[in-house]
């Protein structure tokens, strides 16, 4: 019912040369899979030569991230329009990356979701504890919040068009991933948030990507959970045998 998204997050890693080499390659590794999408996401410098690298192929390109204002003064910024006028399809939005080193907030992450929105341009919303919310005893509370805050005015009509990914912010390029049942604890709790905001059936037409140190020996696991419908993949999706291995997670 819904299909399965692998979303490749490069984080501020490869040269030109090597962005444009490594998704030649993949393209060539992946081009027989259709049942599931496939999605990079390049620093944003690399997105004209990369979605040029993939004119023949089904693996769409994002963006990490985009500010919410479409065109202005905003030296260092692109906008979303911007990111879809180069042929990129998604937007990574409020990473935790971004939330820890650059000041993202649950507001900030509203307003470039909007953008999103409007520039048909698919946010995947990024929420996520951290160790001490998680040791304290609150990581529905806050994801809950982050949610609640995040999806401010989204209307139950573009609600398929978002995607969540759920990446608990201690096992982000740390090796340690959740439990695949402590990962669908939290997709579970998600999913009845979402039915909460938007009614029962467009909540269930929303992807939640699992993400945090998901590497070729865990995804098959991960994926077999109920409400994982696919994961946000940092280190692990900038080599090309372990992304293709990912990609064809078994089940
Ligand atoms: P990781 O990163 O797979 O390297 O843990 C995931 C992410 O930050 O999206």
């Amino acid at each position: 019912m819904r299909k399965a998204l692998i979303a490749g997050n490069w984080k501020m890693f490869k040269t030109e040369e090597e962005a444009v080499l490594f998704t030649e390659e993949l393209a060539r590794r992946v081009a027989d899979v259709q049942d599931r999408e496939i999605l990079i996401c390049p620093p944003s410098l690399y997105i004209y030569p990369v979605v040029h690298a993939l004119v023949d192929s089904s693996v769409m390109v994002g963006v990490q991230n985009i500010f919410w204002e479409d065109q202005g003064a905003f030296t260092g910024e692109i906008s979303a329009p911007m990111a879809r006028s180069t042929g990129a399809r998604f937007a990574v939005i409020g990473h935790s990356e971004r939330r820890q080193y650059f000041a993202e907030t649950d507001d900030t992450v509203n307003k470039r979701l909007m953008a999103c929105l409007k520039a048909s341009l698919t946010p995947i919303v990024c929420v996520g504890e951290s160790l001490e919310e998680r040791e304290a005893g609150r990581t529905l509370d806050v994801v809950g919040s982050q949610l609640g805050k995040g999806l401010k005015g989204v209307s139950a009509k573009d609600a398929p068009h978002l995607v969540i990914a759920y990446e608990p912010v201690w096992a982000i390029g740390t090796g340690k991933t959740a439990t695949p049942q402590l990962a669908q604890e939290v997709h579970a709790f998600i999913r009845s948030v979402l039915k909460g905001i938007f009614g029962e059936k467009p909540a269930l037409a929303i992807r939640i990507l699992y993400g945090g140190s998901v590497k070729p020996d865990n995804i098959d696991d991960l994926m077999a959970q109920a409400d994982i419908d696919g994961a946000l993949v940092g280190g692990a999706s900038l080599d090309a045998a372990s992304f293709e291995r990912i990609i064809r997670y078994k089940g």
